[in-house]
């Protein structure tokens, strides 16, 4: 586990819920857990988990054209169900499922082949396990519960010869899909329920360690990984970088035909313009059907987004966080080398756009996508204090939907200014 540049320089990846939840579309694992169904029921899916349609190297393309540098698919969710042939369980897609194919093999190479990194998600707990005990305090179903009513038994209450077992079994899975599939990135999860010490994670981690040393992991290691992941809302203030922020399109991680309340693809933009200008990745959930097809509102705001990562790619690859908060209306981000600054209107600018408190001079100020030039100027100043620059709004002509992006080549390095100003 090592923190990778190509991590950071991604800025979008896609996070794919795929697994027997999406037969009858309900929530993903939480369905089994929460008794929304009886167990048989939530199981009874395997039989109609076909992947009939699916087709891995069109999801890479699909991945590609939202303008996505990496891939996060679940290799197996909370419901303990595989989606490789692992050795350690008979209950994987290969085996208990009209699919009978090992879909994490299929991804990873369609990943890959299309210029993506391909990394997989592993649920630490599996609760349906002979040998993992659930520790949550009984309630009321409900769907999407994720709370303090769990409680870490007490050291000696555990059933220790069979947690053993089951940390066998999951450092097992966790050997097969390192040796296996030799992923770019380990995304960690469902480890709520226990202390680092009951998982054993430095142990796990040096396993990471010795047999994925490249591999970036997720911190959901319980003070091991790489990176911090906050979960379905942007930070307020830019977390310790590096991150990523995961978001569903709608308001579910699996397939869910009831849940039409999708993201605006403007909204989406917003999202992730303001996560890469304070130095995040933006990870977006995808939920296909059971038959491995993603569905047509799910797309289309992908590609709404590629299309618009397109057209302003200097803004987006290769650059750092911008402007920390105070100096311009909206998110920005910064070149490598500091010297252009990338500066997102989101709604279409009256008048003028005002920078303040940068001390550099400025070369030129174009529109990104058409070049057309903005005039500029400056007003006030006075010692140390730099005056508030004012470009003139774009045209009509030369705005962006969902976001325009003026580039402002500085004379040198960012240099900011962010004082109070003269008593
Ligand atoms: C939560 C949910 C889980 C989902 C994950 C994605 O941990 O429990 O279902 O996979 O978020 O971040």
């Amino acid at each position: 586990m090592t923190m990778q540049p190509w991590f950071t320089e991604a800025k979008l990846g896609i996070f794919v819920h795929y697994g027997i939840y999406s037969v009858e579309g309900v929530p993903e694992s939480w369905a089994l857990f929460d008794h929304v169904m009886p167990h048989e029921r939530y199981m009874r899916q395997l039989d109609g988990f076909t992947a009939s349609r699916f087709d891995a190297a069109a999801w890479a393309r699909l991945f590609s054209r939202a303008g996505a540098g990496y891939a996060v698919l679940t290799a197996r969710h909370h419901d303990g169900v595989a989606l490789w042939d692992t050795r350690l369980s008979d209950l994987s897609v290969v085996r208990r499922t009209p699919a009978g194919r090992d879909l994490v093999a299929e991804y990873v190479a369609a990943m890959r082949d299309e210029g993506l990194r391909a990394g997989l998600y592993y649920s630490l707990s599996d609760w349906n396990h002979p040998d993992y005990a659930s520790v949550r305090h009984p309630r009321p179903p409900h769907p999407e519960l994720v709370d303090s009513t769990y409680v870490s038994p007490a050291p000696g209450a555990e059933d220790t010869r069979a947690w053993d077992r089951y940390l066998d079994y999951r450092d097992g899975q966790v050997r097969e899909l390192l040796t296996r599939f030799g992923p770019d990135l380990l995304w960690f999860d469902g480890e709520w329920e226990r202390s680092a010490d009951q998982w054993r994670m430095p142990e796990l981690a040096r396993t990471i360690r010795d047999l994925a040393p490249d591999a970036v992991c997720n911190s959901r290691l319980l003070g091991h990984g790489d990176y911090a992941t906050p979960e379905q809302g942007l930070p307020v203030s830019a977390p310790q970088a590096p991150w990523e922020l995961c978001l569903t399109v709608n308001d579910s991680w699996g397939f869910r035909p009831h849940d039409v309340n999708h993201k605006t693809v403007g909204q989406l933009v917003r999202y992730f313009a303001q996560t890469i200008g304070m130095g995040g990745n933006l990870l977006l959930g995808v939920g296909p059907r059971a038959d491995g097809t993603v569905v047509a509102e799910q797309a289309e705001r992908l590609e709404g987004l590629g299309e618009w990562i397109r057209r302003h790619s200097p803004a987006v690859h290769g650059s750092v966080a911008g402007l920390p908060p105070g100096h311009h209306y909206g998110p920005s981000t910064l070149s490598a080398d500091r010297r252009t600054l990338y500066l997102v209107c989101f709604d279409p600018p009256s008048e003028t756009v005002c920078v303040r408190g940068l001390r550099n001079a400025v070369r030129r100020i174009s529109v990104l996508g058409t070049g057309t030039e903005l005039a500029h100027r400056r007003t006030g100043g006075l010692h140390d204090v730099p005056g508030d620059l004012w470009i003139d709004a774009p045209a009509t002509e030369d705005l962006a939907a969902h976001g325009t992006v003026l580039a402002l080549e500085l004379d040198g390095e960012l240099e900011l200014y962010t004082g109070q100003g003269r008593d």
